[in-house]
């Protein structure tokens, strides 16, 4: 079957980019993991997809000052080195440029920690709570040039507890991501084949 190249940015430790790669191994999982990226040297991540396999690189962006999009510059050029057709940024801390975004429009995807449209951004949970939400979530995006701002693929609930912190309901929620991440990629890798069957 006809897999794409997934590409996953990440800058942290790591745990939604295992889900997706896990989810990988599977004969008809229509993506194969080619790289994971990462911003930082020292994201945990990095060993955990080695452990698993995977190829990794590092692009630090300390090396590019403050210039933004030529730190994307050099990641897009990794990118395409491995046939990536597909992003997924799992946990990567670093709001994209209008060039990258725009470069890989249709083809990037997003996990974010809240109902989107509600709470984009940062500080998620602890807004849910201060607003007494009675639930809280994950949302699976599309990149656009907005934060957080993209069309929502899928959505994960969870309830919240009255006992519920920030960290705890982060917490409760990761292994929810953990679910819902493959398979909002899995549909967003139909969209793009369906779109577009000339793909690979
Ligand atoms: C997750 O909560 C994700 O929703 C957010 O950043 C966190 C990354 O965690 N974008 P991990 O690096 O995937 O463990």
């Amino acid at each position: 079957m006809t897999k794409l190249a997934l590409g996953i940015l990440i800058s942290g430790r790591g745990s939604n980019m295992v889900s997706l790669v896990d989810a990988a191994l599977a004969a008809d999982y229509p993506a194969r993991p080619v790289l994971v990226l990462s911003n930082r040297p020292t994201a945990a991540g990095l060993i955990r997809a080695q452990a698993l396999g995977v190829e990794t690189d590092v692009v630090d962006h300390k090396a590019f000052g403050t210039d933004r999009e030529a730190h994307e510059r050099a990641i897009d050029a990794r990118l395409r080195e491995k046939g990536v057709e597909i992003i997924a940024l799992a946990g990567y801390m670093r709001v994209l440029t209008p060039w990258f975004v725009r470069r890989w429009q249709g083809r990037m995807v997003n996990i974010h920690p809240s109902l989107l449209p509600k709470y984009p951004g940062l500080n998620t949970h602890a807004r849910a709570l201060a607003a007494g939400d009675t639930e809280a979530g994950c949302s699976v995006h599309w990149v656009t040039e907005g934060v957080d701002a993209g069309e929502v693929i899928a959505r994960a609930r969870i309830t919240i507890c009255p006992d519920d912190t920030a960290e705890r309901l982060a917490e409760r929620l990761l292994p929810e991501e953990h679910r819902l991440y493959p398979e909002a990629l899995r549909q967003a890798c139909d969209q793009i084949l369906t779109r577009d069957p000339s793909t690979v």
